[in-house]
């Protein structure tokens, strides 16, 4: 029996690789740690019965198109905006994700983007770097925040907001909610209060933002919503970029209508060189790093990879954003 064919969007780690291997014929775009050319992805696609990418890769009704024999995508991310998954869905292609692994890590960056913003860490660094500690102590000196006993609002209260909420309660804050969904056994389990979204807002010390990018997120959190926040409050992202309006962000940061943002990811990545963001202090960047641990990363790729085996060999994948497919298939 010939096997089935896979593109891979980028070098994974190994595992991953081997369990593709076991199953199928491989090909790997090599481009060291450049997105694949979509000229290349159009070209690639149209013999693969598997692709695996990432979520540089944008995988639209083009893609889907040239890719007639296509029987899964497996995305290397929990989050999938990159997809068109309702064109994948009419052509009865399985659409896969990585959810459930990323959470602690992320939540650990999150936190840690919390926590630099606040204490002003980077700053301290880039102080120190730049040769300008000249005063060996100040009683204002890069004076802060403090994070304990302070309230967080959490937006979004899925994996990744519960695990910010676990980590919050550590530093014995006061953690309340929006989320379209009310969760009342994580309101009662964690003694978390929910909360409407402009309440949230002008409560909280801390806003933290968990949700994936959807029509109704793309700048969830713009100008209205800024005016709305505290100023000695500090914004933290690690879901998507497009959930905020960086112009409002910038013009928030700028005239202090809040205090601060800890931000991992960006309306378009790379970050522009000139974004004026780049210029202000009172901002932490990360480049959307937040699941960028060593065993999170291989743990991802090999989710990722015996998801998109598993549709190969017939079985129906462990996680998998479109489930209706197998109804499809069916038919
Ligand atoms: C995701 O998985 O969606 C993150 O953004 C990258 O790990």
């Amino acid at each position: 029996m010939t096997k089935p064919n896979v593109y891979v969007t980028r070098q994974l780690f190994k595992p991953a690789i081997n369990i593709i291997e076991k199953h199928c014929t491989v090909e790997i775009f090599d481009g060291e740690d450049n997105p694949i050319p979509r000229t290349l992805l159009l070209e690639k696609v149209k013999d693969a019965n598997g692709l695996l990418c990432l979520l540089t890769d944008k995988i639209d009704k083009k893609v889907l198109d040239a890719g007639k024999k296509l029987r899964v995508i497996s995305n290397y991310a929990v989050g999938f905006n990159n997809i068109d998954v309702n064109e994948a869905t009419k052509r009865g292609i399985y659409v896969t994700n990585t959810p459930g692994i990323l959470t602690e890590t992320t939540a650990d960056c999150a936190f840690a983007l919390l926590m630099a913003s606040a204490r002003r860490i980077t700053e301290g660094d880039r102080n120190i770097r730049t040769k300008k500690w000249v005063h060996a102590w100040g009683p204002k000196m890069f004076i802060g925040a403090d994070v304990h006993g302070k309230t967080l609002g959490i937006i979004g209260l899925g994996r990744i907001g519960t695990a910010m909420t676990q980590r919050a309660k550590g530093f014995d804050m006061k953690v309340i909610y929006y989320d379209p969904y009310r969760r009342e056994d994580l309101e009662k389990g964690w003694g978390i209060g929910y909360t409407p979204l402009d309440e949230l807002l002008a409560t909280s010390d801390f806003v933290s933002v968990h949700v994936p990018l959807t029509e109704e997120t793309h700048h969830l959190i713009s100008k209205e919503q800024f005016s709305k926040m505290k100023r000695t409050a500090y914004l933290i992202n690690t879901s998507r970029g497009p959930v905020i309006d960086e112009k409002a962000l910038y013009e928030a940061l700028k005239n202090r209508t809040i205090a601060g943002a800890g931000i991992d990811v960006f309306e378009n990545e790379p970050l522009d060189r000139n974004s004026p963001l780049i210029e202000l202090d009172n901002i932490v960047m990360t480049p959307h790093i937040a699941s960028a641990s060593i065993e999170t990363r291989t743990a991802m790729a090999v989710m990722a990879a015996t998801n998109l085996v598993s549709v190969l060999l017939g079985k129906e994948p462990p996680n998998t954003v479109n489930p209706e497919v197998k109804a499809i298939r069916k038919k």
